[in-house]
């Protein structure tokens, strides 16, 4: 059976601060789609991470379906009804358009889908980050889907030697999707060479190369390219299914124990360390660390089995330990060059004017 998986989050106010949803937001977005997802979803889950609010959905009508992404949107815009009724900070923040234009792309959530012909059996993973932009999964795709030192599905797996498609975007360009097809093992050296730069280039999408089957979606919505201004991180959400001609669950999430250094935490204008947490987990330190969180699901015509929550394990108890210890090395260095993000990066605007007025006090020696 052909389905679509469509994820689709938004940012619509949150309880002190940019920490968590409330309880009745949540439960307002749920019923939303409770009462109108008939004849338009099959099923459907509602999670947060952070203070960003997903919806994961399955239906038959392919990816950017219009009705789809309208209940979202309409889900998101009855629950910031509720949201302002609370007072909560930044209520409908991530809804950066008054009206639903046919698809919420450009519009301020993210979305990640995908269609396929579910395998007999169909795993698959939905990651969901917050105080992130969605470049934070360049290396552990990289690495889960281009390095035998972290993917032994490479060389142990027949399915999986011909290697994969990374497609890639250049978020700069604004004006529309540009994009570039490499194919991992022989461009490796080029993949390499993009993906190092994660504000600019973003893996939006990996195939097998085996089978031409999609294995991975990821969100490349660039908030601030949308407001022209810094209107809250663009805390990226991802779908990966895995087994098979795909690396293994575990394979997808060994690279997540690095704790890689990401653009974001305080205020979207930071460097800090991103760490593996549970699902519905909230946000503290430092308006972070940067966090992602993954439901590990099957889903069967369409129907979706309860999820596993894949960083609730022990192991991870002790990877988080050592990411604080990432995360309070970086802040020890306070503003100081590598631990604030670059100036092209930065997400307020007042450090621009405070540039433009010490502008007019240099002097240049002649
Ligand atoms: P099982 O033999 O338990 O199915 O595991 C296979 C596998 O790929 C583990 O990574
Ligand atoms: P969010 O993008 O998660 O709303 O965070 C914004 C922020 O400024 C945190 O300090
Ligand atoms: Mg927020
Ligand atoms: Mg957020």
């Amino acid at each position: 059976m052909k389905i679509t998986v469509t994820a689709i989050k938004a940012d619509i106010g949150s309880v002190g601060g940019h920490i968590k949803p409330s309880n009745r937001v949540l439960k307002a977005v749920e019923n939303y789609i409770a009462q109108h997802h008939q004849g338009a979803l099959i099923d459907y889950r509602v999670s947060f991470t952070g203070d960003d609010i997903a919806i994961l959905c399955t239906h038959t009508q392919g990816p950017g379906s219009a009705s789809v992404h309208e209940l979202a949107w309409n889900a998101f815009k009855a629950a910031t009804d509720v949201a302002k009724d609370q007072g909560l900070y930044g209520a409908g923040q991530d809804l950066l358009k008054d009206a639903f234009s046919g698809n919420v792309k450009g519009l301020g959530p993210a979305v990640a889908e995908m269609e396929f012909d579910e395998r007999t059996a169909e795993p698959f993973l939905f990651f969901a980050a917050d105080k992130t932009d969605p470049g934070a999964y360049n290396l552990p795709l990289y690495l889960a889907f281009a390095d035998p030192m972290y993917c032994s599905g490479l060389i142990l797996s027949p399915g999986m030697f011909k290697g994969f498609k990374f497609v890639i975007m250049d978020v700069e360009h604004t004006e529309a999707d540009k994009v570039i097809e490499l194919n991992a093992p022989e461009e490796l050296y080029d993949i390499a060479a993009l993906l190092r730069d994660p504000e600019r280039f973003v893996i939006e999408a990996i195939y097998s190369r085996d089978t031409g089957e999609q294995a991975v979606a990821v969100s490349t919505t660039r908030l601030h390219n949308i407001a022209g201004k810094y209107t809250g991180k663009d805390d990226p959400i991802m779908l990966v299914r895995v087994q098979g001609a795909f690396p293994a669950t575990g394979e997808v999430l060994a690279p997540f124990h690095l704790g890689h250094y990401v653009a974001g935490f305080m205020r979207g204008s930071h460097s800090g360390p991103l760490m593996p947490v549970r699902q519905n987990s909230t946000i503290s330190f430092f308006d972070g660390p940067p966090v992602v969180s993954c439901a590990a699901y099957c889903v069967h015509e369409g129907r979706l089995t309860a999820p596993v929550d894949a960083f609730d394990h022990p192991f991870w108890d002790y990877v988080r330990e050592k990411i604080s210890e990432k995360a309070i090395e970086i802040r020890r260095q306070g503003f100081f060059g590598n631990a604030m993000l670059p100036y092209s990066e930065l997400e307020y605007g007042g450090i621009v004017k405070k540039l433009e007025q010490l502008e007019s006090k240099f002097i240049v020696r002649s």
